[in-house]
Order: structure tokens, then C-alpha cells, then sequence
């Protein structure tokens, strides 16, 4: 269909569910085993209700942020998926474009289909990027990759802590069976995912590498990949710049519990334990499972700094390209100034628990 005729994210991945070749929206899709946390990174937003108030002049709306020192036009981000061109023969390019025109902030992917020079000169000169990274077990190859992203002036590493193992996506198993084709998976293995990946990724990362990260780059650090509060008090005492709370988009363990809700969890600790944060500059994120502003929002009130998208704008990029991918952006944004208006605020800071009720959250 038209793009003019899109109203909102779901239509977007109707129209991929179609219109894309069906492996490849096999790999898109698919969660782990039963995928129940798929389903539950975005059923857990819709448990999450908003207390709005009323006659506050809201004329003017201002949904623009800063995210790790960098400027952006709204609270989101694209995180980083693998493998772009699987959806569009521009990927990651028609991505970092599209962050460009719209002002947010793409986190380039350690395994993009596109060299990393070309997705960066695909971006505009001034315009912020973060880089996701794959610990290989060989460290002069991350040092490599990490002074690369560095000299290219990317502002923040965002270090994947939750794939020691790749999950076991069932639905992605069986499209590559039935096309007689190998296994592959988010990092890019062709041939036998899991052993391939063990040689790949480092299982034996641990805390202590966070230092070790600090000593080769001056790049802010992230942990993506967080879904514990002690993981989350964790990151702190290792001086990490920010976290990610996420499941990978319910592609790694399977029943581990939606973002939204840790995030509810880990904002009440920090908020409890004020002595945590003191001092500090330390950025929560949140992925998985998000379709509306509102979604957006709720994470806002919680804690969030910014909240990632990862299928939703896949699907709009494989249907549309670029312009797929800015008119996703536009919808979003379109819903975040009618969701400010509506509960009563003017600018993100203004958001804060007492804008949502979590009662429903934990209930569900
Ligand atoms: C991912 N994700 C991911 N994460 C990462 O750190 N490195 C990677 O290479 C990939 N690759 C990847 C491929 C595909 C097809 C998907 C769907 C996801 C996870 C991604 O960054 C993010 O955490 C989730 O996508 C967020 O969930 P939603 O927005 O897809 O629901």
C-alpha cells in the first residue's frame, strides 16, 4: 500500500509480513522458543496506565532530549539489528539517513550488512552515532573495532552483555530449513550457528572487562542487555556510563520479563537508594516490544533517558526504505506530542512515577 495510507507501526510490519521474502521476515520476527517474552515486551506496556492531569497550558510541546550527551529530537533511538539488508537493499544506509532527517540517533550494529565506513558516511557530518558491539574473544581484533568507531567520532559503545549464547529461535530454524539453507543468526553466522558463535563472542566477559573497555576508549560505555536490578546496581559500581534494560527483543532466554516492568523495578530501587547515583551520570535505556509514543512515554516515567526500536523499523524500512523509516519516526512523533498534551506536560522532565500507575503491571 501506499505509504500515505500507514497510520501507524503495526501497519508497518502487515505490510513486511507480506511484501518480504518469508526467511527473511522469519529472522525479523522471531523470538526464543515459545516466545513469550516477545509477546510480553509488548503486552507488559499495555498493563502500564497513565494518571494525566489536567488545565496545564500545553501549548507548546517540546519533545526533544539529550541521550548521553548527544542531542536528539525525541526520546528514541534505532538500536541495532543485525544484518539490515536482509529487509532492503539500502539497510543500515537507508537507517542512518533516516536518523539523520528526523534527528535520532542510530545505533550502528557491530554486524551490519554495510562496511562500517559506509554507514557512517551515509550519516550527515555532525550527526550522533552509537556503535553496538560483539566482544570477540580476540582482543586486538575489539580494540580494533572499538579505536575504529572511536576515530569515526561515534559518541557511545554499547557492549551486548546478554548473547553469550544465541537463542534458539524456532521459527528462523525451521524458514531456513524448509529453504535448505544453513543456520545463521544475529551475529551473522552462516553454518553451525552455536558453534560458530562460541569461536565469535566471548563467554567469558565478565564485570571486569568493563574497566577494561574504560582503559582502550574515551567512548561513553553502555551495557545493553541488563535485566536485573543487581545487574543494574552492578553497572553502576563499575563506573559503566549507561545501561540497557532489554531481552534482545525476546531473543535470547526465554521467560525472562519485559523491560518495563524491570525498569519499573530497578527506577523504585535507585529511587529508594539515592546514594546509588549520587554524583553520577549514569543513562538508562530501555528496547523491546515498542509500537506507540505512548509506549515511549511510560518508559520516560520511569527512569528511561530513551527507548530503542528494533523490528518496528525494520518493517518499516523493508516496506518503504528510508522514507519507511522517517515516516515511522514522524508517527511516533506525532503521538508523543498528542500523549504530552494529554497528560498534562510540556517537556519530558516534567514525567515522572506519579504519571503512571503500575498496579495492572505487576498483576498481568
Ligand atoms: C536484533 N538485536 C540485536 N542486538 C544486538 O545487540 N546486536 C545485534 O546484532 C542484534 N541483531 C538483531 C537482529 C534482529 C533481526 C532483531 C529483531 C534484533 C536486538 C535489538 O538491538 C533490540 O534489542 C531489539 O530488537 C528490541 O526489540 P524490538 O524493538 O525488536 O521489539
Amino acid at each position: 500500500p501506499d505509504l500515505s495510507k500507514i497510520i501507524n507501526l503495526y501497519d508497518f510490519e502487515a505490510v513486511a509480513r507480506t511484501t518480504m521474502d518469508p526467511n527473511g521476515f522469519a529472522y525479523y520476527s522471531s523470538g526464543t522458543e515459545d516466545e513469550i517474552t516477545l509477546r510480553e515486551n509488548h503486552n507488559a506496556f499495555k498493563r502500564v496506565y497513565f494518571n494525566p492531569r489536567v488545565l496545564v497550558d500545553v501549548t507548546d510541546v517540546d519533545q526533544t532530549t539529550t541521550m548521553l550527551g548527544s542531542p536528539a529530537a525525541t526520546p528514541l533511538y534505532i538500536s541495532a539489528t543485525a544484518m539490515g539488508k536482509i529487509g532492503h537493499e539500502d539497510g543500515e544506509l537507508a537507517l542512518a539517513r533516516a536518523a539523520g532527517t528526523t534527528g535520532i540517533i542510530q545505533m550502528v550494529p557491530n554486524l551490519g550488512l554495510f562496511g562500517f565506513d559506509e554507514i557512517v558516511d551515509a550519516a550527515q557530518p555532525d550527526q550522533p552515532l552509537w556503535f553496538q558491539l560483539y566482544v570477540n574473544r580476540n582482543k586486538e581484533i575489539v580494540k580494533r573495532i572499538v579505536r575504529a568507531a572511536e576515530t569515526r567520532g561515534v559518541k557511545a559503545l554499547f557492549v551486548t552483555v546478554d548473547a553469550p549464547h544465541v537463542g534458539k529461535r524456532e521459527k528462523d530454524m525451521r524458514s531456513k530449513f524448509l529453504a535448505g539453507r544453513s543456520d545463521s543468526d544475529d551475529n551473522g553466522n552462516h553454518g553451525d550457528g552455536d558453534k560458530k558463535t562460541s569461536a565469535l563472542i566471548d563467554t567469558a566477559l565478565t564485570w571486569k572487562d568493563v574497566a577494561w573497555f574504560r582503559s582502550i576508549t574515551s567512548m561513553k560505555i553502555v551495557l545493553k542487555g541488563i535485566q536485573t536490578v543487581q545487574d543494574a546496581v552492578l553497572a553502576v559500581q563499575h563506573h559503566a556510563d549507561g545501561i540497557v534494560i532489554s531481552n534482545h527483543g525476546g531473543r535470547q532466554l526465554e521467560t525472562v520479563r519485559a523491560p518495563i516492568e524491570v525498569l519499573a523495578d530497578v527506577n523504585a530501587y535507585f529511587k529508594q537508594h539515592p546514594e546509588i547515583l549520587a554524583g553520577k551520570q549514569f543513562e538508562m535505556f530501555i528496547d523491546g516490544g515498542v509500537r506507540r509514543g505512548s509506549d515511549v512515554l511510560k518508559a520516560i516515567c520511569l527512569g528511561a533517558r530513551g527507548v530503542g526500536l528494533g523490528r518496528a523499523l525494520l518493517y518499516a524500512m523493508a516496506g518503504y526504505g528510508q522514507e519507511g523509516v522517517e515516516k515511522a519516526v514522524a508517527i511516533l512523533k506525532d503521538e508523543i506530542v498528542m500523549c504530552m498534551r494529554l497528560l498534562g506536560v510540556t517537556s519530558l522532565n516534567q514525567l515522572d512515577e506519579s504519571y503512571v500507575d503500575l498496579a495492572a503491571l505487576k498483576g498481568g
